[in-house]
C-alpha cells in the first residue's frame, strides 16, 4: 500500500515539470515541520488546480479541473470522487500537468479533451471548428417546434455547420428527414463528416459560401444557421479560449450581422412556402434580426430565449406572397 505523506506545502509542484520540489522557487516554502509531499492523490490535485485556476481567473475553475483530471486519469467525473484518495502515478501527473498548463495558456477545455457534448451527442472537436455551445440547443428546440411530424419527406439545411452540431442533432431527432449542411471551411467539414460517421447519422455535407451549394438542390422546409455574429472589433477583446477558435467561425463583420443579412436575403428563394428560417443571434441582436425578417416578408417572426434568458433565436415562416 502506498503511504501518503501529508504536507501543508502548496501543491504548485504539479506545474513544476521535471524540477525538484525542494529547489523550485515557484513552490511556497515548506513549513519546517512538514516533510516534502511525495504522493499526490486525486483530491489533492483537484483542490490545487481549482485554486490555481481561480487565481488566474479561469471561468468554471472546479469543473475544468475535474474534466481535465478525468481525462488525464482515465476516469469519469463520478469516479474521481469515488476514488478521491487514489494515489497518482508519475505518468498520470505528467499528463495532467500538461493539460493544466495548456488550459492556463488559453486553450479551451473542449479542444484539450477533443470532445464536446451537444444535444446528448458526443462530438469530436478540434481547433478547426467552433466548440458547440449549450446556447445553440435553443436553435434545435425552435427548429423542432417549427417542424411538424416525424420528418418523412422533409428537407432540412444547416448553413455554416462547423462540427455538424445542429445538422446532426436534427438528423437524430428527425431520422426520416433529408438533412444537408454547408460550410465555407473544408477543415470544418472534415470534422463534421467524421462526427456524422461516428454517430451513424445521415447528413449530406457541402462546401461553399452560405446557401450557394444548396441552390441546385431545390426547396427546403427548414433552414437553420448559427453563423458568425461577433462584431469584428470585439474579437480581440474576447477571452483567450474563444480567440483560439477559428476566426472564420466568429467574425460577423462590422456590426456582427453581415452574414445573417446576406443569408436572410437569399433564403426566400430556397424555402418552400410555409418553410421556416431559424437563426441564432448574439445578445442584443434579436431586435435587428426580427426587423430584418419582417422587412424581407417573413411572417410569424418570433424570438426564443436561451436558458440564461437571452433572446437567442429568431425564426420566421415564408408566406405565400414571399
Ligand atoms: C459560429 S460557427 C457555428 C458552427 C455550428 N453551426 C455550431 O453551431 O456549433 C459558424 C460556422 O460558419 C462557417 N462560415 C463562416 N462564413 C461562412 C460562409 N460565408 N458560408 C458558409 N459557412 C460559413 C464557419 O466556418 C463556421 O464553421
Amino acid at each position: 500500500m502506498v503511504r501518503r505523506q501529508r504536507s501543508r506545502r502548496a501543491p504548485h509542484a504539479i506545474l513544476a515539470k521535471g524540477r525538484s520540489l525542494r529547489h523550485n522557487r515557484d513552490v511556497l516554502p515548506t513549513p519546517s515541520a512538514s516533510p516534502p509531499k511525495t504522493v499526490w492523490a486525486v483530491l489533492d490535485v483537484l483542490r490545487w488546480t481549482t485554486a490555481h485556476f481561480e487565481k488566474h481567473s479561469v471561468a468554471s475553475a472546479r469543473l475544468d479541473a475535474e474534466l481535465l483530471a478525468a481525462h488525464a486519469f482515465g476516469m469519469s467525473r463520478i469516479e474521481l470522487y469515488a476514488h478521491f484518495d487514489r494515489p497518482l502515478a508519475a505518468a498520470e501527473l505528467a499528463s495532467y500537468r500538461e493539460l493544466v498548463s495548456r488550459r492556463l495558456a488559453g486553450e479551451s477545455v473542449a479542444y484539450l479533451l477533443g470532445h464536446k457534448e451537444f444535444w446528448s451527442l458526443d462530438l469530436l472537436v478540434d481547433p478547426r471548428v467552433l466548440v458547440p455551445r449549450p446556447d445553440s440547443e435553443t436553435l434545435v428546440e425552435e427548429a423542432l417546434d417549427r417542424l411538424a411530424g416525424p420528418g418523412a419527406g422533409l428537407r432540412i439545411a444547416d448553413v455554416g455547420t462547423g462540427s455538424g452540431a445542429l445538422a446532426l442533432a436534427l438528423a437524430k431527432e428527425r431520422p426520416e428527414a433529408q438533412v444537408f449542411a454547408t460550410d465555407i471551411s473544408p477543415d470544418a467539414l472534415a470534422v463534421a463528416r467524421a462526427n456524422a460517421e461516428r454517430l451513424s447519422l445521415a447528413v449530406t455535407f457541402l462546401e461553399g459560401d452560405l446557401d450557394q451549394p444548396l441552390i441546385p438542390l431545390g426547396h427546403f422546409d427548414l433552414i437553420v444557421a448559427n453563423l458568425p455574429y461577433i462584431p469584428s472589433a470585439e474579437i480581440d477583446g474576447l477571452a483567450a479560449d474563444v480567440r483560439s477558435e477559428p476566426r472564420l467561425a466568429l467574425d460577423g463583420g462590422a456590426d456582427g450581422l453581415a452574414l445573417l443579412r446576406r443569408l436572410v436575403a437569399r433564403t426566400p428563394e430556397l424555402l418552400q412556402p410555409g418553410g421556416c428560417l431559424a437563426l441564432e443571434v448574439g445578445a442584443g441582436q434579436a431586435g435587428s434580426v426580427d426587423e430584418l425578417l419582417g422587412a424581407t416578408g417573413f411572417s410569424g417572426v418570433r424570438c426564443r430565449r436561451d436558458l440564461a434568458g437571452i433572446e437567442r433565436v429568431v425564426s420566421g415562416v415564408k408566406g405565400i406572397s414571399l
